[in-house]
């Protein structure tokens, strides 16, 4: 039984990933969220009241908060989730990814250091490695080439945490994965997005030519990942994670627009995103060999269960798109 202190926790891999914790472990977890736009308690209602879960609200990027998280829990390891995860969002702005994604995974390098954490896992993603043209696969020594201004600062945030092994001998591993999807995801990502808009008869907004390849992993695949690098990882070490599931953009929407029985009228060409990343995909095959992890889902079959996960839980994604999820924090914790 170990301390866990989770970063993000309130986002959709953090939150997935703390329920995992909590149900298939007898680890303490600690979730330190600042509740963004993208931070939603709402997430986690069936964990809140459980003897192993607590809650603290706070920046990562403030030093001294993080400071008084770290002495008040003692952490014996850190999964650093809490960043900035839009690469729309990015591109109109890329202040809040530069201070939470590269400061805020230093603060919590330092304190982690400073207070003795035994182990610090640090969340990235395969968007650091660039993109690919038609063949080829990314590999955890494929050279770091970020093209938005997230993944530049997801790829400083993964050398900030190399320069710490290095320097400081701390016990920290890399994970790199493809794209999520799976309950609790924000609809402003591609999946949830066109999920939503296409249950309310709203446009669904393709990119450019639609052609775009991401390689779809389920979340619970990736969180399952995570925590056997958390336990079996070795310091120092990068691990890829991807779901071998390689698909265009335009076959993931019209996939959702079949399950979900819409006519593909829905699809609106729009403008292309400034720098777009063509091709992404994973060679997961070291977490395969040296973790004895695999993906569970296949994606035809983790698409439909999320399809049927965001008819079932309209009012969340309701609740998200209104802004009320915003209030639930106030209501349950107080005004602190
Ligand atoms: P998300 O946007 O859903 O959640 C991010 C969480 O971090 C939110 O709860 C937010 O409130 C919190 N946060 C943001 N800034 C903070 C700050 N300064 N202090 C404390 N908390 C803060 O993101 P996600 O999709 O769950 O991604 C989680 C992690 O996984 C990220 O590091 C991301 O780069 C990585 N990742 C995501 C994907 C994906 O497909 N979504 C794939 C690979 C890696
Ligand atoms: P996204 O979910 O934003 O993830 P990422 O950019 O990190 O891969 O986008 C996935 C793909 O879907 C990407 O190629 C951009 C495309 N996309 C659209 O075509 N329309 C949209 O409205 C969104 C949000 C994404």
């Amino acid at each position: 039984m170990s301390k866990i202190l989770v970063t993000g926790g309130a986002g959709f891999i953090g939150s997935n990933f703390v329920r995992m914790l909590l149900q298939g472990s007898d680890h303490h977890v600690v979730n330190v969220d600042a509740l963004t736009y993208a931070g939603n308690l709402e997430n986690l209602v069936d964990c809140e009241r459980h003897e192993r879960y607590a809650f603290v609200k706070a920046d990562i990027a403030d030093a001294a908060a993080m400071d008084a998280v770290f002495a008040a829990r003692r952490p014996d390891v850190v999964v650093h989730f809490a960043a900035e995860s839009h690469v729309d969002r990015s591109v109109l702005d890329a202040t809040a990814f530069v201070r939470t994604n590269v400061i805020g995974t230093q603060v919590l390098l330092d304190k982690a250091r400073v207070f003795k954490t035994q182990r610090f896992v640090h969340v990235s993603t395969d968007e650091v490695y660039g993109s690919l043209g038609a063949s080829g696969y990314f590999t955890e020594e494929t050279p770091i080439q970020p093209n938005s201004p997230y993944s530049a600062s997801k790829a400083s945030s993964d050398l900030m945490v190399r320069a710490a092994v290095h320097t400081h001998h701390m016990d920290c591993v890399i994970t790199r994965c493809s794209n999520n999807y799976g309950p609790f995801q924000f609809p402003e990502k591609l999946i949830p997005l066109m999920i939503a808009n296409a249950m309310e008869g709203k446009k669904l907004p393709v990119y450019g030519d639609g052609k775009n390849v991401r390689d779809w992993i389920h979340v619970v695949d990736h969180c399952a990942g995570i925590k056997k690098a958390m336990e079996q990882g070795r310091a120092g070490e990068v691990y890829n994670f991807g779901g071998d599931a390689e698909r265009e953009n335009l076959f993931v929407v019209k996939e959702i627009l079949r399950l979900l029985g819409k006519g593909e009228d829905l699809i609106h060409y729009v403008k292309d995103r400034p720098g777009h990343d063509r091709r992404y995909a994973m060679d997961s095959s070291k977490a395969c060999a040296t973790l004895g992890w695999r993906p569970a889902h296949t994606f035809e079959g983790g698409l439909r269960e999320t399809v049927a996960w965001y008819q079932q839980n309209r009012q969340w994604w309701e609740r998200v798109r209104s802004g009320a999820y915003q209030d639930y924090y106030k209501q349950q914790y107080g005004a602190r």
